[in-house]
């Protein structure tokens, strides 16, 4: 099966989860969507987010044939899943549910964390994914505003990043964490800064390899992975923002893979 995996996300962050499929799925080819000109998601009415979620989708399958979509942003995910899976024509793959369910794999003593942008800590994607697993876990969840723009700006380490980590990760020290789930994509490039401030002894969680898996599963449950042999794979990166800011970032976040990048134009 030839055609691309699709994927989009506000920005940079779903790169996280390119990244894993890339490494997962060698074979793949991929296009990938940064809506960099609308982002962030985070703090947009759910409403709004839905829009532009079924937007992006129809866009991958309609101009870029793909025969899947990975939601690669939580904040999507949380408004627009139910939608985007009743809707789109094509398996619908999301990071919530994979998240949820690493997270409760990692955790040993049950108390457990999870931090996310606004929209998604607000809608309670997460208290409803982790109950539906089943396990006995105890979520503290907290909001992390800010944390999104740093990445976009490509700044993931120093003094500032630090600061405001100490303070918005406060709720889920306080709270005895051993584990805690990076609940958007962005964050897994502040992983350091976050870690630093958590301490050693909790485990960070990210979604992006459990997603890559439940991706695998699904194509290949659905007769939909690309036979190794052929053809090198060829992605393809697109941006509705500034598309050399894109590629330059992008490939110091993602790898060589992202050699340029090409305009994608929103409603
Ligand atoms: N990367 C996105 C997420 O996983 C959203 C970031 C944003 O645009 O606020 O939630």
């Amino acid at each position: 099966m030839d055609r691309p995996i699709g994927m989009f996300d506000s920005g940079f962050g779903g790169l996280t989860v390119a990244r894993a499929v890339i490494d997962l799925l060698p074979h793949e080819h991929l296009v990938y969507i940064g809506d960099t000109g609308r982002y962030p998601y985070g703090p947009r009415p759910q409403e709004e987010v839905r829009r532009f979620a079924l937007e992006l989708g129809w866009s991958l399958v309609k101009e870029f044939d793909v025969k899947a979509v990975v939601v690669a942003c939580n904040t999507a995910s949380a408004a627009a899943l139910d939608e985007l899976k009743a809707e789109l024509p094509v398996p619908v793959i999301d990071v919530v549910e994979p998240g949820a369910r690493a997270l409760t794999r990692a955790t040993r003593s049950g108390e457990a964390g999870v931090i996310g942008t606004v929209g998604t800590i607000g809608s309670g994607a997460y208290d409803r994914a982790v109950t539906a697993t089943g396990a006995p876990v105890h979520l503290t969840s907290a909001a992390c505003p800010g944390f999104v723009e740093f990445v976009e700006r490509g700044q993931t380490s120093g003094e500032e990043v630090h600061i405001l980590a100490e303070r918005l990760l406060a709720p889920v020290k306080d709270a005895g964490v051993d584990s805690l789930l990076l609940g958007c994509t962005h964050y897994p490039y502040l992983a350091r800064v976050i870690g630093d401030v958590m301490g050693p002894e909790v485990t960070l969680v990210s979604s992006a390899d459990e997603t890559a898996f439940v991706a695998r599963e699904e194509l290949e449950a659905a007769g939909l992975l690309r036979a190794p042999g052929g053809a090198p794979p060829q992605h393809q990166f697109l941006s509705s923002g500034d598309i050399s800011w894109f590629a330059d970032l992008g490939r110091r976040l993602l790898g060589p893979e992202l050699r340029d990048a090409i305009q994608w134009h929103h409603d």
